[in-house]
C-alpha cells in the first residue's frame, strides 16, 4: 500500500495544468471546449478518475467511475479520458450557451486544479447594400446594412474603386430577437457622375477583427423622351385615341398615367360587360414600319377555354392601308427626284413669279400652283382661272372647285354664257372646268393642269374667292388647297349699258 502511493506521489508531480482558454464559435456549429491534463508516461486507471463540468455552478456533465452524466445538447468522449483529454463538446453552439464553463478533475479522490474554458459566440454580419435606381447628377443616398453579428460593434466604411470617400465608423447597432444586432449606415449627400456608371462601389464592414466587403454598382435610370400624338379621326363625334410614344429609358419598368385638366384619367377597363352577360373589348397592335412594310394580311385571332379553333378574322393590308406613295426609292433616285423637284420649281419661280406656301410632310408628293387669276376680268366675257398640279401621281388627282365656300359645277351645258347681269340667289352662273394633262414634263414628274372658265358676274364675283380642293381620286383628304385673292373690281359703269370692267389687281400675298 505504501508503495503505490509512492507510486501516485511521483505520477502527479509529471501532470502539467492546462491554462484556462476562451473558445469562440459561429452559431450552429460544434465547439469543442478543451479540459487536458497532459502526463508522460502510463494511462490513467478509469475506474479512478472523477470528472465533473459546470457552468455558473450548474453541472453539465459528471462522470465518476463508471457512472456518467451528460446534459442534452453537449457530448464527450469517456474513451479519451486514459489519455488526459476531458473535453466537452457544445452540440449547437449559440447564445444561451456562452459563460464561464469550469472543468473540475480529481484521480484517486485526488483533485486536480481545475480548468475554466470561457465560452463565447462570433457570428459575422451579413453585408447588403438594397439595390437602389439613380438619376445621375441627382443627390443620391446609400444604405449598407450589416445583419446578424455578435457581438457589437461593426464599423463601416465606403470606397469607389478602392478610393475610400468614408473613412470607418463605428456603429453598435440593435439586436434583434434572436439576440444578434443588425446595424446600417448611410452614404448621403452623393452626386453620382458619369464617371462613376461603371465604377466599382464597395460597403466594408469590419467586425471582431475580420472584413466583410460588398461591392455594387450603379443601376442608373434612364429618363426617357416622351411624345403625345393624337390617331386622327374625321368625325368630332368618334372616339379620340391618343398615344404617347416614351423613348430611350430605363430599365424596363415604366408605366404611364394619362391626366385631363390635371386629372388623371382612370385605366378604362379592357373588357366591357354587356347587358346579355357577354363582353365586348378592343385590341390594339401598333405594326412597325418594317412590318407595315410587309404587307400581306393581318389576322385578329381570339383565343378562348375550351376551343380549339379561335374565332378570327383577317384583312388585307393593302385594303386597310391603302399606300399612295409610290414604291421605296433608294437614297440616289430619291436624291435624283428631289434635284429634278428643286430645279422644277426653281423654274416656275423664275418664269411666273409664283410662290408655294409652305408644304408639310403629307404634301410632299404634289406641288400645287397658286391659283392663277387672268389679268383682266370683264364683265360677259369669259374669264379663266387655273392651278398647275405637279408630282408623281398626278394622274390619280382630283380638283373641286369652289367660289367662296360653294362647289361649283360644270354647268356649261344648262346654263347661258350670256345671262343676265344680276343673278337670283342659289343661282350658279356659267362654268365649264377642264383639266389638261397629266403631261410627262420630264423625268418622273408629270403636270397636270385644272382649269376654270366662268363668266364674270358683279353680283356673283364681287370681292368673291376661288377655293380649289385638290385630293386624290377615291379619298377623302384633300392634300392641298389653294384659295385666290379677291377680286378688286374698279369699275366703270356707263348710264345705260352695263358694262363693268373688272381689273384683277396683282397683290401677291403669301
Ligand atoms: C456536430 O457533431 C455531431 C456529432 O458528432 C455531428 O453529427 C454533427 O454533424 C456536427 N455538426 C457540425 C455542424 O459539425
Ligand atoms: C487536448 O487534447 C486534444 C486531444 O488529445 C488535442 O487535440 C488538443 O490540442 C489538446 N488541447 C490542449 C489545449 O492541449
Ligand atoms: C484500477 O483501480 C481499481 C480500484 O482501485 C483496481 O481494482 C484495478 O485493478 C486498477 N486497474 C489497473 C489496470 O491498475
Ligand atoms: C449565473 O447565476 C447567477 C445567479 O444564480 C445568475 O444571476 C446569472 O445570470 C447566471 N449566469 C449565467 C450565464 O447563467
Ligand atoms: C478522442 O480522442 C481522439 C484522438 O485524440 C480524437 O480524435 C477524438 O475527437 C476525441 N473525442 C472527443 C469526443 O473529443
Ligand atoms: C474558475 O472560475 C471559478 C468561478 O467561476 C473560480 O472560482 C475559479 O478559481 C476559476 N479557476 C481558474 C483556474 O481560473
Ligand atoms: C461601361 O462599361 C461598358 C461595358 O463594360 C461600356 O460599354 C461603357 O462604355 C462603359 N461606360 C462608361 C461610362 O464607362
Ligand atoms: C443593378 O445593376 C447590377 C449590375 O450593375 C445588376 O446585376 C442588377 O440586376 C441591377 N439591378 C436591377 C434591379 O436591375
Ligand atoms: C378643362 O379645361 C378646359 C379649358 O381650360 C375647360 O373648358 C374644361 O371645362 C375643363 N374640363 C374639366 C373637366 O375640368
Amino acid at each position: 500500500m505504501r508503495c503505490k502511493v509512492l507510486i501516485f506521489v511521483v505520477l502527479l508531480d509529471l501532470i502539467k495544468h492546462a491554462s484556462s482558454d476562451e473558445i469562440q464559435a459561429n452559431p450552429n456549429t460544434n465547439a469543442t471546449l478543451p479540459c487536458n491534463i497532459t502526463f508522460q508516461g502510463n494511462t490513467l486507471n478509469v475506474s479512478l478518475i472523477r470528472v465533473r463540468w459546470t457552468r455558473n455552478d450548474s453541472s453539465i456533465a459528471t462522470f465518476g467511475g463508471a457512472e456518467e452524466q451528460i446534459k442534452e445538447g453537449f457530448s464527450w468522449d469517456p474513451t479519451n479520458f486514459t489519455n488526459g483529454d476531458f473535453s466537452l463538446t457544445i452540440m449547437r453552439a449559440s447564445l444561451s450557451l456562452q459563460g464561464v464553463y469550469e472543468c473540475k478533475v480529481s484521480y484517486n479522490s485526488e483533485d486536480l486544479p481545475s480548468t475554466n474554458v470561457t465560452f463565447s459566440i462570433v457570428a459575422p454580419p451579413t453585408v447588403s447594400v438594397p439595390q437602389k435606381w439613380v438619376l445621375l447628377e441627382k443627390e443620391t443616398e446609400f444604405e449598407c446594412y450589416a445583419s446578424g453579428f455578435y457581438p457589437p460593434p461593426v464599423f463601416f466604411s465606403w470606397s469607389i474603386e478602392e478610393q475610400v470617400i468614408k473613412p470607418p465608423i463605428q456603429v453598435d447597432g440593435e439586436p434583434g430577437p434572436d439576440g444578434f444586432y443588425t446595424a446600417v449606415d448611410k452614404l448621403t449627400n452623393f452626386y453620382p457622375s458619369k464617371e462613376n456608371q461603371n465604377a466599382t462601389f464597395s460597403c466594408k464592414v469590419s467586425h471582431s477583427g475580420s472584413d466583410h466587403e460588398l461591392d455594387f454598382h450603379l443601376n442608373v435610370t434612364n429618363l426617357p423622351s416622351v411624345r403625345l400624338s393624337v390617331v386622327q379621326t374625321r368625325s368630332s363625334n368618334a372616339p379620340l385615341t391618343l398615344y404617347c410614344d416614351v423613348e430611350s429609358f430605363y430599365p424596363e419598368e415604366a408605366s404611364v398615367s394619362w391626366f385631363q385638366n390635371g386629372t388623371m384619367l382612370p385605366d378604362p377597363p379592357v373588357t366591357n360587360q354587356n347587358n346579355d352577360r357577354t363582353y365586348t373589348t378592343r385590341r390594339y397592335f401598333t405594326l412597325s414600319p418594317e412590318q407595315r412594310q410587309q404587307r400581306g394580311t393581318v389576322e385578329c385571332a381570339v383565343n378562348q377555354p375550351g376551343v380549339v379553333d379561335p374565332v378570327s378574322t383577317s384583312a388585307d393590308l393593302d385594303k386597310l392601308d391603302p399606300q399612295d406613295e409610290a414604291p421605296v426609292l433608294t437614297n440616289a433616285a430619291k436624291a435624283s427626284v428631289a434635284m429634278m423637284c428643286i430645279s422644277i420649281v426653281l423654274v416656275f419661280l423664275l418664269c411666273f413669279g409664283f410662290s408655294w406656301r409652305r408644304r408639310d410632310e403629307k404634301q410632299k408628293s404634289l406641288t400645287v400652283s397658286r391659283i392663277i387669276l387672268p389679268p383682266r376680268v370683264i364683265v360677259g366675257q369669259k374669264g379663266r382661272v387655273s392651278v398647275s398640279i405637279e408630282g408623281r401621281r398626278v394622274d390619280r388627282v382630283q380638283t373641286t372647285w369652289f367660289l367662296n365656300d360653294t362647289p361649283i359645277s360644270d354647268t356649261s351645258l344648262t346654263a347661258s354664257e350670256k345671262g343676265p347681269l344680276l343673278t337670283s340667289r342659289g343661282e350658279m352662273g356659267y362654268y365649264k372646268l377642264h383639266t389638261q394633262g397629266p403631261l410627262h414634263s420630264s423625268g418622273k414628274g408629270s403636270h397636270l393642269i385644272s382649269a376654270l372658265t366662268f363668266v364674270p358676274q358683279i353680283s356673283l364675283h364681287k370681292g368673291a374667292v376661288f377655293k380649289c380642293q385638290v385630293s386624290y381620286v377615291g379619298k377623302d383628304k384633300i392634300v392641298e388647297e389653294r384659295v385666290s385673292e379677291r377680286f378688286t373690281i374698279l369699275c366703270k359703269k356707263s348710264e345705260y349699258i352695263n358694262i363693268f370692267h373688272f381689273c384683277y389687281n396683282l397683290n401677291v400675298t403669301i
